[in-house]
């Protein structure tokens, strides 16, 4: 593709936890998008973030230059250079920052700063068809749960979120309780699929306004599961499909109730999922079946934009470059950013 003007592309890279990404978008429409995800942390049943880093390292040239390649696009080609600035992890989030600034300020073009939350929200807007606004966006993630009121591409509220844990590292140290592979929450979706939910029962955290916990069920499941396992050593192994049944069954009720509180409070009649636990089936479902009472409407996005990516970086700042809302070469990276 020669040089054209009349075009905007942006090129954007995601690098806020352990996937190096890096999408282009050719005006709203994404053309590339590559992910690598790091597979060493598998071993540790957990992030690690001194090695997500030095991954990113590792990674990044040559994920830009496959992202460009599939785009067939050129780095002349390019209006402006994305990056997440936060929140995420420190170490991981300047990688991709310094990239993305030395990239810009070579190129002489104009540098977007990101934020990692809003362009979660914003994989909705990936492929049509576009949800309508006012939204709200049930976001869940390993490091996230929050609800969102979008009344534009540049208007975000936080009406709720989790005070302590979120509803994906609940899932995954559940499984890790259970034995399960790291990341546990699509294991225990597919083992519930032949379970059944109502076999145990579990208490549901339910705080007064939009705000989420989820450290006692955790705590709840753990002093749930070493009373049986000190009855029956095989406990878990004869179990496994209602055990993980019942407690995706629990965690996915605590979300819903927070949804359709959020529908009553604000009246607001279009939901939407975002964040690697979007992709869970009974989540989807359950949001799905939100349609058939009312004149609600829901979206979810394609399992791959659910987890990072950087076509939702790309998406979200290209709203940015509308709007003109560009970033100094000298940009600091925020591991606490809020929405
Ligand atoms: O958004 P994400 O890829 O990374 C961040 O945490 O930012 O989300 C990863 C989380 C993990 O906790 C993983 O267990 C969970 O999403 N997850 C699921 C499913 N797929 C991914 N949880 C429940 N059911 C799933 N199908
Ligand atoms: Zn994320």
């Amino acid at each position: 593709m020669g040089i054209n003007r009349d075009h905007i592309i942006i090129l954007a890279i995601e690098t806020s936890c352990d996937d190096t990404s890096v999408a282009v978008l050719l005006d709203d429409k994404l053309v590339s998008n590559v992910v690598s995800s790091q597979i060493i942390h598998k071993q540790y049943g957990g992030v690690v973030p001194e090695l997500a880093s030095r991954e990113h390292v590792k990674n990044i040239a040559y994920v830009v230059k496959n992202a460009l390649q599939d785009s067939n696009c050129s780095t002349n080609d390019i209006s402006a250079v994305a990056f997440t600035q936060g929140p995420g992890l420190l170490g991981s989030l300047l990688v991709g920052s310094s990239y993305a600034r030395g990239f810009a300020f070579s190129l002489g073009i104009p540098l977007i700063a990101v934020n990692h939350m809003k362009a979660h929200v914003m994989a909705n807007f990936i492929e049509e068809p576009y949800p309508d606004y006012p939204l709200l966006c049930l976001t869940v993630s390993g490091g996230h749960t929050q609800i969102v009121q979008v009344s534009s591409p540049y208007d975000f509220k936080l009406l709720g979120k989790t005070l302590d844990d979120a509803v994906g590292e609940a899932f995954d140290k559940i499984a890790k309780m259970l034995t399960l592979t790291y990341p546990g929450g699509p294991v225990i979706d597919k083992y519930a699929k032949d379970g059944n939910p109502n076999t145990f029962k579990f208490p549901l955290t339910n705080l007064k306004n939009l705000n989420f916990s989820f450290s006692g069920i955790k705590t709840a499941f753990k002093y749930f599961l070493n009373k049986e396992l000190s009855n029956n050593q095989n406990f878990v192994k004869e179990n496994i499909h209602d055990l993980c049944a019942s407690i995706q069954k629990t965690l996915v009720d605590m979300l819903m109730i927070k949804v359709k509180q959020a529908i009553q409070i604000t009246g607001i009649r279009t939901i939407t999922l975002a964040g690697g636990v979007a992709s869970n089936s009974l989540l989807r479902s359950r949001i799905k079946e939100l349609e058939n009472d009312s004149d609600i409407k829901t979206f979810y996005p394609k399992p791959q934009y659910c987890t990072d990516n950087a076509a939702m970086v790309a998406k979200c700042a290209y709203y940015q470059y509308l709007n003109k809302d560009f970033a100094s070469y000298d940009t600091h990276s925020d591991p606490n950013m809020n929405i």
